[in-house]
């Protein structure tokens, strides 16, 4: 991606969980804020490096995860949040995440660029990355973003073209 260093990044969506992500993390990760971020987004720089290879892996060895720009993973505040609320915040976190993953849809085709969800992924090699020991956080949906590659075997037709129209 322009601008960034290649690595890992982890973006957190709300302030007042920075303390608990990192005390959740491996605590040799160093949180450098990601050179140039606007203030208001916690993107913090976490490790240097060519990730697209671990990120092919971890991904059920799809290169899509490691072709594109970027590629994430949702992690979501797990055992704390089921014990306080109940299990069927279990099927809630996934809608989230869905819904997460809709707005990256959206915002990518929007950029220029497009975004594949990816359901098939080895969770406990994500969690190992990081230096998630447990079940505080867990990784419950993959995205990937960058550019297309049509796939010209596709067709595009009309609803019901197949049915004879009335006049
Ligand atoms: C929950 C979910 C999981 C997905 N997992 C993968 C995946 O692991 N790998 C992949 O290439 N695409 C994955 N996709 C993307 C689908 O392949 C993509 O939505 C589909 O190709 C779109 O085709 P359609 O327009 O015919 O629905 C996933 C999509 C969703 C919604």
């Amino acid at each position: 991606m322009d601008g960034l260093s290649p690595g890992l990044y982890v973006l957190v969506r709300d302030t007042k969980k920075l303390a608990f992500l990192q005390q959740a993390m491996n605590p040799e990760l160093t949180w450098t804020t990601a050179p140039g971020c606007p203030e208001d987004l916690l993107l913090y720089w976490l490790l240097e490096g060519d990730a697209r290879k671990l990120a092919v892996q971890v991904s059920c060895h799809q290169d899509i995860a490691g072709d594109s720009a970027f590629s994430l993973g949702m992690l979501a505040e797990f055992e704390g949040t089921l014990r306080e609320r109940g299990a069927w915040w279990y099927p809630r976190m996934f809608w989230e995440s869905g819904l997460l993953g809709q707005v990256l849809y959206l915002e990518a085709e929007a950029a220029g660029v497009r975004a594949t969800g990816i359901g098939c992924f080895f969770d406990d090699p994500v969690h190992e990355i990081v230096g998630i020991t447990n079940v505080a956080l867990q990784s419950l949906y993959h995205f990937t973003i960058g550019g297309p590659v049509e796939d010209q075997r596709l067709q595009t037709l009309p609803p019901y073209h197949h049915l004879p129209r009335h006049s």
